[in-house]
């Protein structure tokens, strides 16, 4: 038999998949893929083992849990002051993946155009060709990666059906303003153009800063579906919860996806979820001192190093450029870092549509401290 063609030629196996298996292999440190190597709180894990005894192992309503659908309306409400209905304009997915993917799919028809500005998730643009949309790539400026004003404007079209914006941003670890949200509510007051926030890293935000949530801004708000996972949050990444909120209007179609792509997302944990939310409201304000204490470990270790770097500002990742060490591109690099260091990380490439003329590649710093100085101490060798 003749098989179909390949409905995404340009996707392989992820980088994130290749560098963790080499790093295994190789019995490298591996500060590749985005994980902690440290658990979440005992007390949410200790009620995911209450629930399951506890016979809570069937399906849960498709739109999530009712207690966790109303503790994410209340942490909304504490953190950015917004009002949000846990009935029409919250729902509970499989992480932030399938969120985004239902998001997409929603929303984006053949002929459709989707902003992404690069480096970019790698998720973002299977989900849009898989809809017969095209992804336009802009990218983001250094050294701060902000968003060229500029080229946004002149690549808004008739097409553009959605502008993706990731922030805090994987890899650079940058984070959008109050100003860049007012910028662009000008920028889209006339336009029906939808936003996809994908803000996995909300509680991930240092020196001080407030996480500029889309949910935050009145006039953005009616036009977004915003994205977050609990797996980041609460060091529970293979658990796949997250959720998405998003007007009614845009609620209901994301649903719609959503109701046939899982139905539902594992009953134990949303359960356990709601009750630690309600438990400790603030557990949010506690994760930037948590994460900026090992941003800034791993940073003053590698100052030693000659990988050059400004700290990131949110995220659990660091940029580094290692001009001063190699010429390879970055993919060879990371695979020559792997033997010669004992140390697996990210090309900045693989976010790219076009290769970035720096020598940039990404550590996840998410890792407890006696693995990071081990990565720092060989990184400090080269
Ligand atoms: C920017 C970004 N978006 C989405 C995701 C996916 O999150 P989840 O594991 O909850 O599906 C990740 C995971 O690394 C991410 O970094």
């Amino acid at each position: 038999m003749k098989y179909p063609d390949t409905k995404l030629p340009k996707v392989g196996t992820t980088i994130f998949t290749l560098m963790s298996k080499l790093a295994a292999e190789k019995g490298a440190i591996n500060l590749s893929q985005g994980f902690p190597d440290f658990d979440g709180p005992e007390a949410l894990r200790e009620r995911v083992g209450h629930y399951i005894a506890r016979g809570a192992n069937q399906y849960s309503p498709m739109t999530g849990a009712p207690g966790l659908r109303q503790a994410i309306a209340d942490k909304v409400k504490y953190h950015y002051g917004a009002e949000i209905c846990p009935e029409q304009e919250v729902t509970v997915t499989s992480g932030a993946s399938e969120a985004i993917f239902a998001a997409i799919t929603a929303v984006v028809s053949a002929g459709d155009e989707v902003i992404v500005f690069d480096p970019a998730y790698d998720c973002y643009e299977p989900a849009i060709e898989l809809s017969g949309g095209r992804a336009v790539h802009l990218q983001l400026q250094p050294p701060a990666f902000s968003i060229d004003w500029q080229q946004l404007t002149a690549a808004i079209s008739d097409r553009t059906r959605m502008i993706i914006l990731n922030s805090p941003h994987n890899p650079t670890g940058a984070v959008l303003s109050a100003e860049d949200l007012d910028r662009l509510a000008a920028l889209l007051a006339d336009s029906d153009i939808l936003l996809l926030g994908d803000e996995v890293y909300e509680h991930i935000v240092f020196d001080g800063a407030p996480h500029q949530s889309l949910l935050r801004h009145p006039q953005l708000r009616g036009r977004s579906f915003v994205v977050s996972s609990f797996g980041k949050t609460y060091h529970t990444t293979g658990w796949k919860v997250g959720y998405c909120c998003a007007p009614p209007q845009l609620s209901a179609e994301l649903r719609k996806v959503h109701q046939y792509l899982t139905f539902c997302t594992t009953t134990p944990m949303q359960l356990a979820l709601a009750d630690y939310m309600a438990q400790d409201p603030e557990y949010g304000d506690h994760l930037p001192g948590f994460y900026q204490q090992k941003r800034d470990l791993f940073c003053q270790l590698m100052a030693h190093s000659r990988f050059r770097f400004t700290p990131a500002t949110g995220t659990y990742f660091q940029l580094m450029d290692y001009s001063a060490i190699s010429d390879l591109p970055d993919t060879e690099f990371c695979q020559w870092l792997v033997d010669s260091a004992g140390v697996a990380a990210i090309p900045v490439s693989v976010f790219c549509e076009t290769p970035p003329q720096s020598r940039l590649v990404r550590f996840c710093f998410a890792k407890d401290d006696a693995t990071l100085r081990a990565a720092a101490e060989k990184l400090c060798q080269l």
